[in-house]
């Protein structure tokens, strides 16, 4: 039995497409409804939950794999994991973004920046030596340069639709993001075997 835990939203609706391609029983996983958790034909058991506790319940042993985005795990403090593959779904990156002004702008006082990764923005800007006041929110980070509440964002990028519908544009690309395949390093001690078949099957029909 290989436990999985499943980000839900996009990285769950493209998994289940690469599962089915890579020939694994997916029928429990659309008939739930709103259970969280299943056990499928390949004596898999799914649960599902927000992309950060995907991580908690691997760090705690609940689940042998992982199935959650590179934005997370850059984000998470914990580290202690093997990433065994790049399952190239969620294909996005991380961006700093702002209102053209921005470029052009003189700043007296720190910069704000908001955004729902403050780890990966505390860094960003280390590498660039600049001391700037970061802001977190949970979601609809666009709003902050719109409403007045920071200069500029950092977030995830993927068609570019949502920073043009609100007036901003790419300042500086930080890093590539992908879904990634992650595994708890005592389960792969003990489940060797099956999580690199799974991981060789998912790999050829990616
Ligand atoms: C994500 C991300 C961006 C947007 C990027 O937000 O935070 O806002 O998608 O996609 P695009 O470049 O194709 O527009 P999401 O819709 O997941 O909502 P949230 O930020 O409120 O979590
Ligand atoms: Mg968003």
């Amino acid at each position: 039995m290989i436990k999985i835990a499943m980000t839900k939203g996009r990285i769950q609706n493209q998994s289940m497409t690469l599962l089915k391609k890579a020939g694994y029983d997916i029928l429990p996983i659309l008939s739930m409804g709103r259970a969280l958790q299943v056990k499928t034909a390949d004596d898999f058991e799914f649960i599902f939950g927000k992309a950060n506790d995907v991580v908690t319940f691997l760090e705690h042993g609940i689940v042998d794999v992982g199935f959650v985005g590179k934005d997370t795990l850059e984000d998470n403090d914990f580290k202690d994991y093997y990433e065994l593959a790049d399952l190239k779904i969620g294909n996005c990156c991380f961006a700093l973004a702002a209102p053209p002004a921005y470029r052009k702008k003189e700043f007296q006082a720190r910069k704000r920046i908001a955004s729902k990764y403050p780890k990966v923005t505390k860094k960003y800007f280390e590498t660039q030596k600049e001391d700037v006041e970061i802001i977190k929110l949970e979601g609809s980070v666009e709003l902050g340069p719109v409403v007045g509440l920071s200069d500029a964002i950092v977030d995830l990028v993927e068609t570019g639709n949502t920073l043009a519908a609100n007036g901003l544009e790419i300042i500086a690309r930080i890093s590539e993001v992908s879904t990634r395949l992650i595994v708890n390093k005592s389960s792969f001690k003990f489940k060797e075997k099956e999580i690199l078949e799974m991981v060789r099957r998912l790999n050829d029909v990616k």
